[in-house]
């Protein structure tokens, strides 16, 4: 799973459960605050018959009374209202047949004896649930009687379910929205942090391929942005030893070259004989010699062009060539060595190319590898194929084999420096190579702004592209 998705999922289940922890403490707090404020009206509504009560109880005046107990029974909640003297009489009733009456049920006559509010719960007959509040009515400290109100208990529920239904809901919303836009924060937090660990990411992978000019801009000043920081010099340092050891393998080489261009020239001294007549024995050696010389002369020669090619100082000085003619020389040059394995090499260049701008020792420098290539990696009795295509813009080259193949993991690696295929040296005879071949390949195409690329098939063969811009 990748980091930004991990983080936003961290980051959106924290949201969740605080949302979750806010919303339930809410819902109680807003749930408390509505029983209280239901207990605090239903006092209210008490009060306000203990008030009507009082004047009833000055004026005689039972319309007041009776208007007000009309007024409270609109309430769905309320069950009955009654006015009891301080003996326990009904002086006022919502059921007339009561009045005059003495209340004897334990409700009545507790309620009978108060002197501050007492809410009673019960079950009444019909087996409804009643809350009665009663509240004692006095004049001048001398009690007058009793004000009740008896409420239902399911009618309150109901309103109260309904209200704390609503009040869900819009925590409810309010919680969506927040996680919303928790998980959209989440997401651009994600991302400015995964920014700089991509770059970061990205500069590893590019020193790892060799490209120790890379520095990542990171500009957080965080963290992060220390270790780009460091990254960045920790770049730079490498770069530095890169160059100290790219100026050692210059100056060597180069202290190299002279001694040995010495002991290949007296080496062709011995072959003219100028030591007089040399027995077969001595020119075997010195034919080891020249070979071995050789070779070394090749690899000095390929380290000082590779040494230039990272320095950007690899100069191409181009002129107009046949190209057709220079691919026909080099094979020539490979005819021995290719009829000593058998191998076929088959030339399917047309007449009709046109002439074009480039350095021809350096385009001899390709074909000479291309082709030492795939004779070094083909077995006996195989078959090469060179091929030149006119296509739009380019002349495209192709030098096909019949060998071993190159695993595809190692198609883009064999194109870096030193990169050889493991495990075969020990299947190819002769001259082993140092793997700097296709480095120095690529960047000559690169120089002429050509591309190069490999096509392979293990155990089949290998087919290297190349193409050259043709114009003059
Ligand atoms: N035609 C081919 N068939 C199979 N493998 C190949 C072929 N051409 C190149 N390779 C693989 O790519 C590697 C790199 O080739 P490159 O030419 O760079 O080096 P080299 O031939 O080993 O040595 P050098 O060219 O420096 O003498 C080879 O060692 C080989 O493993
Ligand atoms: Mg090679």
């Amino acid at each position: 799973m990748k980091l930004k998705i991990k983080f936003t999922l961290a980051a959106t289940l924290l949201v969740v459960f605080i949302l979750l922890g806010v919303s339930i403490c809410l819902f109680l707090a807003e749930r408390r605050h509505l029983i209280n404020q239901i207990k605090e009206n239903q006092i209210n509504l008490v009060d306000g018959l203990v008030q009507v009560s009082k004047e009833y109880s000055i004026t005689k005046d039972q319309i007041l009374l009776i208007n007000y107990i009309n007024f409270l029974m609109r309430n769905k909640n309320i069950v009955y209202v009654l006015f009891t003297n301080s003996q326990g009489k009904i002086l006022a009733h919502t059921n007339i047949q009561r009045l005059e009456e003495k209340d004897k049920t334990p409700i009545g006559l507790r309620a009978t004896k108060i002197k501050k509010l007492l809410i009673q719960s019960y079950q009444n007959k019909k087996g409804e649930r009643i809350s009665d509040y009663a509240l004692p009515v006095f004049m001048e400290n001398k009690k007058l009687g009793v004000a009740r109100i008896g409420f239902s208990q399911r009618e309150l529920n109901k309103m109260m379910e309904e209200t704390v239904t609503q009040t869900g809901k819009r925590i409810f919303v309010i919680a969506f929205v927040v996680l919303i836009i928790g998980i959209f924060s989440a997401l651009i937090l994600a991302q400015t942090l995964i920014e700089p660990i991509k770059k970061l990411v990205y500069g590893a992978k590019m020193i790892g391929r060799g490209k120790l000019n890379t520095i990542i801009e990171v500009n957080n000043k965080d963290e992060l942005g220390s270790l780009a920081e460091e990254f960045n010099l920790m770049a730079c340092q490498l770069k530095e030893l890169d160059h100290m050891k790219q100026d050692f393998v210059s100056s060597v080489s180069h202290e190299l070259r002279s001694p040995l261009t010495s002991i290949m020239m007296y080496i062709d001294l011995f072959f003219k004989g100028a030591t007089g007549e040399l027995t077969k024995k001595q020119i075997d050696f010195l034919t080891i010699m020249k070979d071995s010389s050789k070779r070394l002369n090749n690899f000095i020669n390929d380290l000082l062009d590779v040494a230039k090619m990272e320095r950007g100082k690899m100069e191409i000085i181009k002129q107009l060539v046949d190209i057709k003619a220079i691919l026909r020389e080099t094979i020539q040059l490979y005819v021995v060595q290719s009829d000593k394995k058998s191998i076929q090499i088959i030339s399917k260049i047309t007449e009709n190319l046109p002439m074009i701008m480039v350095d021809s020792d350096k385009i001899r420098q390709v074909f000479n590898n291309l082709l030492s290539n795939a004779i070094k990696f083909t077995p006996e009795n195989g078959i090469i194929t060179v091929e030149i295509k006119n296509t739009r813009g380019y002349l495209q080259f192709s030098v096909s084999d019949t060998g071993m193949g190159i695993p595809p993991d190692d198609l883009e690696k064999i194109f870096n420096k030193f990169e050889q295929v493991k495990g075969v040296k020990s299947k190819i005879g002769g001259s082993k190579g140092t793997g700097l071949g296709l480095t120095i390949v690529k960047s000559i195409i690169k120089l002429h702004e050509g591309n190069i690329w490999v096509e392979s098939a293990l155990g089949k063969g290998s087919i290297f592209y190349f193409t050259l811009p043709n114009k003059k």
